[in-house]
C-alpha cells in the first residue's frame, strides 16, 4: 500500500517575542541575531501552556483547512524533545483530547529531525499494512529549556507546532527516504535533564539545551550537503527536478551556505526561521504550511523534506505534495 499527505494544520502561541526582548538583559542586538541567524521574531508559549496544548491546537487547524474525519485515525505520532512528561505521552494525551478511539500513539526522540522521522516511520506502517490513517506531529516548547544566560544559543529558539495526515493511497505520493546519525556528536547538543555523562562530558542538569553552536553549524552544512544529494540520486531524480527544498529552519546562514554549495537558488528554499526562531521539529510543518498558503507550493510539487538536529541525526524524503487548503 502507498501513503500520501494531504491535510496540514499549525499553530503558534501568541506570546510575540522580537529581538528586542533580549537586548534588554543580554549583550546582544537585534543586528546581530538577524545577520547571524535571521530570526527576526519567534512564539512562546504560556507558563501553563505545554507541547500538547499546541499538537491539540495544529490538529483542530488541521481539521479546519481539509475536510477529515479523525475518527479514522488508527494511530498518533508526535516528535518532540519537550513533551509535557516522560509519561504519558503527549501522543497519547493528543488522543484523548480529540476524541479519537482506539489509535496506537507514541512519542518519538529525534530532536530536529524528529518530524520527518515521524513521516518515515507512518509511511512504513502504511506499506506493512498494519495502519491506514496517521498523525504525524511535530511540536515544541523549548522556551521552557532555554538557558536564558547564555546569549549564543537563547536567541535561536521559539514554539510552534505543525500537524500532517498521512494516509494510505492508490498513488505513490511519499518517494524514497534516508536516515543516518552521528551519535559521537551528542554531547555537542544536548538536554541536560540528568547527571549522566554524554560520550564521556559530564552534564550538569538544569533541565536546558546546551550546544556547541559551532561544531553544529559545520556539521549541519557538510551533512545537508551529501544528504541532499544522496537523496536525490536515489531517487532517480536531479537538484533540478525538487520544486522546493525544505530543510530543517536552525539558522539562515545554514541553509544559504547549504543552496550556494549545491546551486540551489534561495527562492526555492522554503524557511520558517524568520519568524518563528528554530522551533526544532515543528519548523519544517511551519515552513511547509506558509509554502502553501503563500501560493508557492502548488498540488503535485516535488518536495525534499530534510530535518537535522541533536544526535546528531538526520532524516529525509522526497515527496509529491497533495496538499490543498479548502
Ligand atoms: N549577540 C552578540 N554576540 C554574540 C551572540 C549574541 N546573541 N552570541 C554569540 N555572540 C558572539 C560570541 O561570543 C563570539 O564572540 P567572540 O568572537 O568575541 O568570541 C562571536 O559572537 C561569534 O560567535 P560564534 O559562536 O562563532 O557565532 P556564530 O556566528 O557561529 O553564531 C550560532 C552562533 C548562531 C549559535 C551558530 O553557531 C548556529 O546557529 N549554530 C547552529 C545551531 C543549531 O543549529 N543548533 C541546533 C539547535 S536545535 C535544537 O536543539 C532543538
Amino acid at each position: 500500500m502507498h501513503a500520501t499527505i494531504s491535510s496540514i494544520g499549525i499553530y503558534h502561541p501568541l506570546k510575540e517575542i522580537k529581538n528586542s526582548y533580549f537586548e534588554e538583559f543580554l549583550e546582544t542586538t537585534d543586528q546581530w541575531i538577524k545577520e547571524r541567524t535571521g530570526i527576526e521574531n519567534r512564539y512562546y508559549a504560556l507558563e501553563n501552556e505545554y507541547t500538547s496544548d499546541l499538537c491539540v491546537k495544529a490538529v483542530e487547524a488541521l481539521v479546519k483547512n481539509h475536510t477529515t474525519n479523525l475518527q479514522e485515525v488508527d494511530f498518533i505520532i508526535v516528535a518532540t524533545s519537550t513533551p509535557d512528561q516522560t509519561l504519558p505521552s503527549v501522543a497519547s494525551r493528543v488522543q484523548t483530547r480529540m476524541n479519537i478511539p482506539h489509535a496506537g500513539c507514541i512519542d518519538i526522540s529525534a530532536a530536529c529531525g524528529g518530524f520527518v522521522y515521524g513521516i518515515i516511520l507512518a509511511k512504513g506502517l502504511i506499506a506493512a499494512g498494519t495502519h491506514r490513517k496517521i498523525i504525524v506531529t511535530g511540536a515544541e516548547t523549548l522556551s521552557k529549556v532555554t538557558d536564558f544566560t547564555d546569549r549564543s544559543s537563547c536567541i535561536l529558539f521559539g514554539d510552534g507546532a505543525g500537524a500532517v495526515i498521512v494516509e494510505a493511497s492508490s498513488e505513490n505520493h511519499l518517494l524514497k527516504v534516508i536516515t543516518d546519525t552521528d551519535g559521537s556528536y551528542g554531547k555537542d547538543l544536548y538536554l541536560s535533564n540528568k547527571n549522566i555523562p554524554i560520550n564521556g562530558k559530564p552534564v550538569i542538569p538544569d533541565n536546558n539545551i546546551h550546544q556547541n553552536g559551532r561544531v553544529v553549524f559545520k556539521w549541519a552544512v557538510s551533512t545537508l550537503t551529501k544528504k541532499i544529494e544522496e537523496l536525490v540520486s536515489k531517487n532517480g531524480i536531479t537538484l533540478e527536478d525538487i520544486d522546493y527544498f525544505i530543510p530543517h529552519s536552525a539558522n539562515m546562514r545554514i541553509l544559504e551556505t547549504v543552496c550556494k554549495e549545491l546551486g540551489i537558488p534561495m527562492e526555492k528554499c522554503l524557511e520558517s526561521i524568520k519568524n518563528y526562531g528554530n522551533t526544532s521539529a515543528a519548523s519544517i510543518p511551519l515552513a511547509w504550511y506558509n509554502g502553501i498558503t503563500s501560493g508557492r507550493i502548488k498540488p503535485n510539487d516535488k518536495l525534499l523534506l530534510i530535518g537535522f538536529g541533536g544526535g546528531l541525526t538526520c532524516a529525509g524524503i522526497c515527496l509529491q505534495n497533495n496538499i490543498e487548503m479548502k
